[in-house]
């Protein structure tokens, strides 16, 4: 069995990650080595087979003598440790969640429900470098890659609705936190019906806005009962990382694009925080190169993969079932809201919601795992 090195496993992403992994069984097919960036020493989890203790993450030796390394430790680690590793002449497979190497020429971003081919071309070339994508783009692959992989696409506009977890597990708390900062006080307001609204929506205004530098500590605004329409960093231009990820991510999974023979695909759009807890959620508009029917759209987004769930576009199925609320937690990527828009029967709208931490974060990692670990 493979050697296989766990790093961040105790995080947000690799929790989930680890509760995959133990759910699919992957552990029978691994020998795991834990490791640890602050315990080593420390007692490894129950998943642990011969390796009982945690060993040192910064250890190169000890890195060196796994054949797949597999890190949702976060891009300062990967930019760290990475680099020293393949120098120190490792040639093992680097399985990672963070984004520092996606867009490196030797690195694959998986997703393999929706490049399979380019996986098992890179893998052929003896590719060594998985990188799990940005999950707004994974998730909305995973809804409607069938477009793309059909070849209808001429654009796509995506206009996003980002929930808390993108930023990490503070950030959810702080979401939280500031929903119950603006409720307390209006706790006898909001228990008497009589009371004026006007004066709850001013008091609520006024909580928002006087919420002290600890309330937004990792947002740096309030979130609760607002929004923020910028995610990342700010690349000029006025365009966030998020919102060229989105092309550059896209393309690059779709095997298209700089440095592939097919042609970019433009995707581009606004990335914007919500205040939902870990569901991405985008609403698409589609230019397609053809007047492709709505029946054909449907059959192809419901037979491109096990885990699309097309959401009938009206009003009670889309408001139980096409929510974060319906979808977090689950494998389950919801499509729904699908029809022709005004402008023309080439330009279609759809509705796509995926849990971030699951296809947007940890289970493409644990399918390339699986895939090298059976090969
Ligand atoms: N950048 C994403 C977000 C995280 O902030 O929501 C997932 O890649």
């Amino acid at each position: 069995m493979k050697l296989t090195g766990l790093i961040g496993w105790r995080g947000m992403v690799g929790s989930v990650l680890m509760d995959r992994m133990q759910i699919e069984g992957d552990f029978d097919f691994i020998e795991p080595v834990f490791f640890s960036t602050s315990n080593a020493g420390g007692a490894a989890p129950s998943m642990a087979k011969n390796e009982l203790r945690l060993l040192d993450a910064y250890d190169i030796e000890a890195l060196k003598r796994c054949e797949i390394v597999v890190t949702a430790q976060g891009g300062d680690y990967t930019a760290d440790v990475f680099p020293r590793l393949r120098a120190a002449g490792w040639k093992g497979h680097w399985i990672d969640a963070a984004s520092t190497l996606r867009m490196n020429q030797d690195a694959v971003i998986i997703l393999d429900p929706v490049n399979m081919p380019v996986i098992r071309d890179a893998l052929a070339k003896g590719g060594r470098n998985w990188i799990g994508g940005n999950c707004t783009v994974s998730c909305m692959l995973m809804g409607v890659g069938a477009l793309f992989k059909a070849g209808w696409v001429e654009w796509m506009n995506t206009m996003t609705y980002q929930a808390a977890s993108g930023g990490g597990a503070a950030h959810m708390r702080e979401l939280l936190n500031q929903f119950g900062a603006l409720h307390a006080p209006l706790k006898a307001l909001l228990g008497d019906p009589k009371s004026a609204i006007l004066e709850i929506d001013r008091r609520t205004i006024d909580t928002q806005r006087g919420f002290s530098a600890d309330a937004i500590e990792n947002f740096g605004v309030p979130l609760a009962g607002s929004l923020i329409p910028w995610i990342d960093k700010d690349l000029g231009g006025g365009v966030s990382r998020e919102e060229w990820k989105g092309s550059a991510e896209t393309n690059k999974i779709l095997g298209q694009g700089d440095g592939f023979s097919k042609p970019l695909v433009p995707v581009d759009g606004i990335c914007v925080r919500v205040g939902t807890m870990r569901c991405h959620s985008q609403a698409l508009l589609f230019k397609l190169k053809r007047d492709v029917p709505l029946g054909d759209v449907e059959e192809a987004i419901r037979n491109d993969n096990a885990w699309v769930r097309l959401v009938a576009n009206n009003r009670e199925a889309s408001i139980r079932e096409l929510t974060p609320v319906a979808v977090s937690g689950t494998m389950a990527i919801a499509v729904g809201r699908l029809r022709k828009m005004a402008m023309g029967p080439q330009y279609l709208g759809a509705f796509t919601i995926g849990d971030q931490l699951l296809w947007g974060a940890a289970e493409p990692l644990r399918r390339m795992l699986r895939m090298l670990v059976q090969s």
